[in-house]
């Protein structure tokens, strides 16, 4: 009775969620060319070089060197406001400064930054606004010494959203016209009662949603619900043009397990800044989560350092390592550089069409690690044609290195024809024995693009449609699974916290390792005819799985050592979802090794 009982359990939590929208469903994956965010969102954000001084004729200059440069025709078309435009809220609305944004003062007084907006709107581009999701902004508390901040009582100075989400959502997007808006979350994470600046009464307390790092003291559910009511009041305010929502809770709080329902992006990591070590930290935050990603949701390892410190024009090798290594990911490409000061070499790293494409193909897949080895690493993104890959093969050392990977690991055929060019020069690069090795200066990223054929015809692995994957909020909770030491509840190829996923002596590529009690659903959108998976389990877990096809149990079983591979009849299916046995005593992951799509 017990061992059924979490099964009975289950379902209804399973089948409940078959009808649940997700954004990125199989459905938005169809629209992919109409739905909100299809492909990862480009453009440009002052924060990176500007910091917080800069104003409406720096934005502008950015602006008009988008359009002239035509970075705006190869996308880079959001041109994205960031903290301090604010002067105080008063009367429930918030004022703008327009010390720094002459064009929002308008002649009865009032401010507005609707002028602002129609001029981007009028060359083209389209404009992005900031907010914090609680009632301060993240200057107020940790730049006491910058220029424009926020001004008046304690009450004035609350230009956060919270208790004003509809109101904020009608200027933002209905009166003002913005396109897009990044939502920070200082305001619910660093205003607790003990703050020095709070208990002078300088800022109202705020009980803290997010303890930073200590994700089982931070309230995910209440974080959420505070972005849903944004995200609701947004929709409120603009009925179906749906602007782009950028969360910014910095990978804290589990954010990557709701923040797909409230945003099309948000951040898997603290800030980035223009040094080597920190941009290969926000990197890998990201970089495990493939699963996670997809149309319209997007990781975001913060915007690029690309032209800035360690990336600027006199370390070409490290820019475009970083520039690669953004777009193997799917990552949103947020120019973060001063383009008044683009260097030829600088411009080639930004406006290469072949690595554009990589990041923007239809398909909306994130790269997979594939391994890592030392300071060798290899990302591999499945492009919209079968066979088709985007490879990174990046040396994050600072020493030379030769660095290779086998075609069979990249889940294409070792024997078949294939063509290999560098996407940044074009050249042809050749396999040898099934095997692409390339040499790699100190930092440098080789990215390739591999048109070869599947290993099997006719035949998907997971790697080939993470977009398709959703990971439920579901499953074992490691108790420090923070961006610094991550636990990613799914994770094709390895284990939650990273190690490889084995399968009989050999890395499983095609297998799943997730946290036990996890749910891990597949949109098939009745391409499939069958699915099939070893149900051996990593650790002497005994407890029972189940798979669900359309909220129905397709099997279920318990996994050991032993157990025969499955075979899925999946016709017609739309979706399947996988339900790993619930953690026990020392046992807190689970894998669905070898899995297979037949079409
Ligand atoms: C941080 C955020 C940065 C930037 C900054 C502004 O919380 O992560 O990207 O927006 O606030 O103060």
């Amino acid at each position: 009775m017990a061992r059924w009982g979490w099964i009975s359990r289950a379902l209804p939590l399973a089948l409940a969620t078959v009808s649940v929208p997700m954004n990125g469903s199989a459905a938005s994956a169809q629209n992919a060319a109409t739905a909100p965010a299809a492909t990862p969102p480009m453009g440009w954000n002052p924060y990176n070089v500007f910091d917080l001084d800069y104003g409406e004729a720096e934005v502008m200059a950015q602006a008009d060197l988008l359009v002239k440069l035509r970075l705006a025709d190869l996308g880079y078309r959001y041109v994205n406001v960031d903290d301090g435009w604010w002067l105080k809220r008063e009367g429930g609305t918030i004022h703008v400064r327009t010390s720094i944004y002459p064009s929002a003062r308008l002649a009865d007084g009032t401010t507005s930054l609707r002028p602002f907006v129609d001029r981007l709107h009028a060359m083209g581009l389209k404009a992005g606004i900031y907010t914090d999701i609680g009632r301060n902004s993240c200057s107020q508390r940790f730049r006491p010494n910058t220029p424009n901040l926020p001004e008046g009582s304690v009450i004035q100075r609350e230009i956060g959203t919270y208790g004003h989400h509809d109101a904020d959502a009608v200027l933002l997007f209905a009166r003002w016209g913005f396109d897009f808006i990044k939502v920070d979350a200082c305001g619910v994470a660093d205003f607790a009662a003990d703050v020095p600046e709070v208990r002078d009464g300088k800022f109202r307390a705020f009980p803290p949603l997010i303890a930073r790092e200590r994700p089982n003291a931070s309230d995910a559910a209440e974080l959420a619900r505070q972005y849903a009511g944004f995200a609701d009041a947004v929709r409120r305010a603009v009925p179906g043009r749906q602007p782009l929502i950028s969360i910014c809770a910095w990978g804290q709080a589990d954010v990557n397990d709701w923040a797909h329902r409230y945003g099309q992006m948000w951040r898997t990591s603290f800030d980035i800044n223009a040094k080597w070590d920190t941009m290969l930290a926000n990197f890998d935050s990201a970089a495990s989560r493939a699963l996670f990603a997809g149309p319209g949701r997007w990781n975001d390892p913060d915007m690029l350092e690309v032209g800035n410190g360690d990336f600027d024009g006199e370390h070409l090798v490290a820019a475009r390592a970083h520039m690669a290594m953004w777009a193997i990911l799917a990552a949103p490409l947020i120019l973060g550089n001063d383009l008044r000061r683009l260097t030829p070499g600088l411009t080639d790293v930004i406006a290469n069409r072949a690595v554009i494409a990589i990041n923007q193909d239809q398909a909306g897949n994130q790269g997979v690690v594939v391994s890592r080895d030392g300071d060798g690493q290899v990302v591999a993104k499945a492009l919209a044609t079968p066979g088709h890959k985007g490879v990174a093969l990046i040396n994050r050392g600072r020493k030379p290195m030769t660095l290779s990977t086998g075609l069979a690991d990249l889940g294409l055929s070792p024997t078949a024809p294939s063509t290999i060019r560098d996407a940044w020069t074009g050249g042809a690069v050749r396999a040898v024995n099934g095997r692409i090795t390339v040499a790699l200066a100190p930092q440098e990223t080789a990215l390739l693009v591999v048109e070869g054929q599947p290993l099997e015809r006719g035949v998907s692995l997971p790697a080939d449609m993470p977009a398709r994957f959703h990971v439920a909020d579901t499953g074992y909770k490691a108790p420090d699974r923070t961006p610094m030491r991550q636990w990613v509840l799914a994770q094709i190829g390895f284990r939650p916290y990273g190690e490889p996923l084995m399968l009989d002596g050999r890395q499983d590529h095609a297998g799943i390792g997730v946290a036990a009690g996890s749910r891990v659903a597949i949109d098939l959108a009745r391409r499939y005819r069958k699915v099939t998976l070893d149900p051996r389990s990593l650790s002497d877990q005994r407890g029972r799985f189940v798979i669900l096809g359309d909220g129905k149990v397709l099997r279920q079983g318990t996994a050991t050592r032993t157990a025969q591979p499955l075979s899925l009849n999946v016709r017609n299916v739309r979706r399947i979802e996988l339900l790993a046995p619930p953690a026990a005593e020392g046992t807190t992951s689970f894998a669905w090794h070898s899995l297979r799509f037949e079409r």
